[in-house]
């Protein structure tokens, strides 16, 4: 097995940290254009195998795809993050050239790779991703759901007092502050709906600091968040190289499903070894459904900026 990250930055970095410390690859290429930065990473992160007793090959490449050949995941990190105030839908201009150039480079290399899009604005480059390699729709995975319902599930524990992993609660639509739509009436505690121990204004708070988790991050950290996105990128190869046939949120090419065409947007989608393998149908509300539909209205007026 061969994985490739594409931007060594902090969320390529850590994603990376984190597959190699699952063993997920025989050999992990980490690439990136600037100058000697990803052979850095590269063996900083292979100078921890020692001490966390893992086999994975990890080598550095500045900008040199014919490194990153036969890779069967490739995970694309590339592109500016946000600065405090800044959406991630301002990043569209720098971001698509990037992405569209990286996807173009890796395709030539490793025609068969499956793409794990992390860039942003996500859900607007995932569907880049797709129409400018042309592969088939399930190699393409956008990975902002796992992200934000991991978010989701952090919020929760904080008014619960639970632990995260007794916690089912997804969050779909898209990968933005205002386009996201965590489902709150749908999460359960162990099979019970959370909403039993939950008021009104508590499951309102939950929802909004879920949608702006990203923002806040930023505001604190004075850019984009990275263990958090890396782990979750890292979570989304490992259920495709382990076939795991995991249901996750992600980013995929909707064809009429959950009432949407020609869109990439989170649903939930059993993920293997074939990238995401089926669309799963949560049965959504009259009122989650109209969120959904105003969510791809917003996604499809940011991917309209493509053309
Ligand atoms: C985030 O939400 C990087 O989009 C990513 O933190």
């Amino acid at each position: 097995m061969k994985i490739t990250v594409v931007g060594a930055g902090a969320v390529g970095a850590t994603c990376a940290d984190n597959i190699a410390r699952k063993e997920l690859a025989t050999e992990l290429v980490l690439l990136d254009i600037k100058e000697g930065f990803a052979e850095g990473k590269a063996q900083d992160i292979m100078q921890t195998a020692a001490l966390l007793n893992f086999d994975t090959r990890v080598t550095g490449s500045t900008n040199d795809y014919s490194k990153t050949a036969n890779s069967d995941v490739v995970v694309v990190t590339s592109g500016i993050p946000r600065k405090p105030g800044m959406t991630r839908e301002e990043l569209i201009g720098t971001n698509a050239n990037i992405v569209k150039t990286v996807c173009e480079n890796i395709l030539q290399y490793s025609p068969n790779a499956i793409f794990v899009i992390i860039s942003n604005p996500m859900d607007t480059m995932t569907y880049l991703a797709l129409k400018s390699t042309g592969i088939p729709k399930n190699r393409i995975i956008g990975m902002g759901g796992i992200l934000d319902s991991a978010r989701f599930k952090y919020q929760l524990t904080q008014h619960l007092n639970c632990s995260a992993a007794d916690l089912n609660a997804v969050v779909i639509g898209g990968h933005g502050d205002t386009t996201m739509i965590p489902l709150i009436d749908k999460a359960t505690w162990n099979s019970v709906p959370v909403k039993n121990f939950l008021t009104d204004a508590q499951k309102e708070q939950i929802v909004k600091d879920t949608m702006v988790g990203g923002a806040t991050l930023t505001k604190l950290l004075g850019t984009s968040a990275w263990y958090a996105p890396g782990a979750a990128g890292a979570a989304l190869v490992e259920a495709i190289v382990r076939d795991e046939k995991k249901l996750f949120t992600c980013c995929v090419a909707l064809d009429g499903e959950y009432g949407q065409k020609d869109i990439c947007l989170g649903v939930p989608v059993i993920i293997g070894k074939n990238g995401w393998e089926k669309i799963i149908d949560f049965q959504l509300t009259a009122d989650e459904q109209k969120l959904f539909d105003e969510s791809a209205t917003a996604v499809r007026s940011m991917n309209a900026v493509l053309q």
